[in-house]
């Protein structure tokens, strides 16, 4: 009784525990906090400098005793204080925004595909010592799927490729359960690798890991464009040691990127493969959808299209997909029951 008094009251939380931006959303409220999955120590006192938008900025500027974390690789908690730390500074912000009395939400957070149990139990352990009173674990394919506006219970197949900075993840949902998947590390990140590791060999220009990712975003793209663009690479000149700065084009980054669009479109034509024959044919009646902030590449739909011979599209707001799926499955307890997996043993049913 006073459980269920309590969650009246409770804020619903859905969060998406990304690698690169943590996204929450609050029930009746819309989306809360967008946030890069960064976090500022000082190792002196061990107190929080700063989260997010703010300790990203700091990233590869800091003294010594500043220490700038992303608590998060390939979407698993690589480290598990920082984490609870950052969730808890969201928590309390979302909290303290309009006073209620009761701050424990009930979450609903996700998780990607081919985690050990012990990683997902680290997922919801870390929202629970944050504050979360309940916590419901998905997989972030289906959320994507839910967010992309799919109707994924269904007896047919939906593919959805969710690019995220540190893993894509590939999928074929039917009837709420993932049938066949793969997650992949060649995502966001590796293509700001291939970027630097491209300035390095081709211009002998040491890059930033965020100038490497402004020039992607800039003028990054997966096949060939009809216009022609431009943009003002700035690192060290590795002979001088000098800074240096020289102008890029899309053809340039286009082969920088190019292993890691041909990984990706490879990938996918490996589920394609093993997805049973019924289930290929509704996705060719459909077409994949794109997620993720990594698939908003320029190009990425055309290339996958041409390497699978399948219609592709982006979806809408691709950013905030796996987020906004969360926050359907707050509002739909019959298909949250059906894909939420247990987070840890302290997890009750809803
Ligand atoms: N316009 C863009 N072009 C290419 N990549 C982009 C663009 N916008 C964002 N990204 C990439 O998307 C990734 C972040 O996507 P997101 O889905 O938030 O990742 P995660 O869920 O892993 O935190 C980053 O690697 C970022 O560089
Ligand atoms: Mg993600």
């Amino acid at each position: 009784m006073w459980s269920r008094f309590l969650g009246h009251f409770t804020k619903q939380l859905g969060i998406d525990l990304g690698t690169a931006n943590t996204l929450m959303y609050v029930k009746g409220k819309g989306i809360v906090v967008n946030e890069p999955s960064v976090v500022a120590i000082n190792r002196r006192n061990d107190k929080i400098i700063a989260v997010g938008e703010d300790a990203l900025a700091m990233v590869g500027k800091t003294p010594p005793h500043i220490q700038v974390t992303k608590p998060l690789q390939r979407g698993i908690i690589a480290d598990f204080e920082v984490t609870e730390k950052m969730l808890r500074y969201f928590f309390e912000r979302v909290h303290n925004d309009k006073a209620l009395a009761i701050p424990r939400p009930r979450v609903v957070i996700c998780v990607p595909l081919d985690v050990t149990e012990v990683e997902r139990k680290a997922v919801g352990d870390a929202a629970t010592s944050a504050g979360a009173r309940e916590v419901l674990v998905v997989e972030e394919p289906i959320a994507a799927a839910i967010g992309a506006g799919i109707d994924i219970s269904e007896p047919a197949g939906n593919m959805i490729i969710n690019v995220g900075a540190g893993s894509t993840e590939i999928a074929v949902i039917s009837l709420s359960g993932v049938v066949t998947s793969k997650s992949v590390s060649i995502a966001g990140e590796e293509m700001n690798r291939n970027i630097i590791q491209y300035a390095r060999d081709v211009f002998n220009l040491l890059l930033g890991e965020r100038v490497a990712e402004h020039i992607k975003i800039e003028i990054g793209s997966a096949i060939e464009l009809n216009e022609k663009l431009e943009a003002n690479m700035r690192g060290r000149d590795l002979l001088s040691g000098l800074p240096r700065e020289i102008v890029v084009n899309d053809a340039q980054i286009r082969e920088a990127l190019g292993r890691s669009v041909k990984a990706i479109v490879d990938h996918v034509k490996a589920i394609l493969e093993i997805t049973p024959p019924e289930l290929v044919a509704d996705i060719y009646q459909r077409g994949i959808v794109l997620t993720g902030g990594g698939a908003l590449l320029r190009g990425l739909d055309d290339a996958l299209s041409r390497g699978t011979g399948l219609p592709v599209r982006v979806a809408e707001e691709t950013s905030s997909c796996v987020v906004r799926g969360t926050a359907k499955l707050l509002d739909d307890k019959q298909l949250l029951n059906d894909v939420a997996i247990p987070a840890s043993d302290l997890v009750k049913g809803i």
